[in-house]
């Protein structure tokens, strides 16, 4: 019997931090010790490129986010990691579903829809700066879950609709050229808490509230303590409920640790002992990955030949794969 194919792929934009640990990464490397699947994890560094054009920063993110998912334990004995750019057959299949995905599927895509609704919000003219790559964004991403024939894809809520449209474009293509396409799933894990920043909103970049992932000991102390919590003094009972503090040392707990520091707020613990707990229990958690981690930022090429055993499994499948689908849409030798 073949295992289930899960696959998700991580953009190379930006420095990964609490949220994305806490959120994606750290469920994705457990499930990638498990026998029951076989794991697909890949750098979307095409996708990174709709959003930036810092040639540095894309090269830069990419070997942060690599080394950050090996340095934290993925197993890529099981798991196969690549880069997307790594192979070329996504592209291929990249181009075979944009000619026949409908244009008014990708209008109705809420990225490109909120770009339009900027610009007509601020008068501008409604293409104003949007890039075929924004408009085409859900094309690639349907090519990187269909060359895999990915059955489940663990993503953040706001990739739902990508998923949809992903069905609907295998289907599209399953209907002109018989079946080739399984039809994949979100899995959306509503258990993994959104982790709130240090202002209590989401922690997210575009808020300026992040705790980066691998800031040395004292800093990430010092972002810690940042987060903010209110007057009350030590003493006086304090909620869980709605305090970012609590919300993050939770992430990180177990259950009796968490019911533990239920208590001590119901107590009137101090804020700043509260602190000092949530970043020695962070700090001991990354501690022993933060090492690894340094010795593989300082080390790329050790980076750079984990991603290329990777692309080659990776093409094991997706080379005769689009071998496969050149020929179904009529793209052969001629004799
Ligand atoms: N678009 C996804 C994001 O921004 C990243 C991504 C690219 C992805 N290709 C994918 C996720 C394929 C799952 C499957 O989060």
């Amino acid at each position: 019997m073949s295992k289930r194919t899960v696959l998700t792929g991580i953009t190379t934009t930006g420095t990964p931090h609490l949220g994305n640990y806490v959120g994606a990464i750290k469920p994705a490397i457990q499930a990638s010790h498990g026998d029951t699947v076989q794991s697909f994890y890949f750098l979307a560094d095409y996708h990174a490129l709709i959003k930036c054009r810092d040639p540095e920063v894309v090269q830069q993110s990419t070997l942060e986010i690599a080394a950050t998912w090996l340095a934290l334990g993925l197993d890529t004995g099981k798991a196969i990691f690549y880069r997307q750019s790594d192979i070329p057959e996504i592209s291929e299949l990249t181009w075979l579903l944009t000619c026949i995905t409908a244009k008014g599927l990708m209008n109705r895509a809420h990225a490109y829809k909120a770009a339009v609704q900027d610009n007509i919000a601020s008068g501008e003219d409604e293409d104003f700066a949007i890039a075929m790559g924004l408009f085409s964004y859900p094309i690639l991403m349907a090519a990187d879950i269909l060359m895999f024939n990915a059955n489940n894809v663990p993503v953040g809520r706001d990739q739902v609709q990508h998923l949809e449209m992903s069905r609907d474009i295998a289907q599209r293509f399953n209907h002109h050229f018989g079946e080739h396409f399984v039809l994949p799933e979100a899995v959306v894990d509503d258990n993994v808490a959104l982790l709130p920043g240090q202002d209590g909103r989401k922690m997210s970049k575009s808020y300026n509230n992040t705790i980066p992932l691998w800031l040395p000991e004292k800093a990430l102390r010092k972002s810690i303590m940042k987060i903010v919590t209110n007057s009350l003094v030590p003493g006086e009972p304090k909620q869980t409920e709605g305090s970012a503090l609590f919300a993050i040392y939770s992430a990180f707990a177990s259950s009796e640790q968490r019911d533990a520091m239920k208590q001590a707020f119901a107590d009137g613990i101090g804020w700043g002992d509260a602190k000092q707990q949530c970043f020695e229990m962070i700090n001991s958690e990354l501690a022993p990955a933060r090492a690894l981690y340094d010795d593989l930022i300082a080390d790329p090429a050790k980076i750079e030949t984990c991603l290329q055993q990777g692309a080659e499994r990776a093409r094991e499948v997706a080379v005769p794969f689009m071998q496969r689908l050149r020929a179904a849409v009529g793209i052969r030798p001629l004799a």
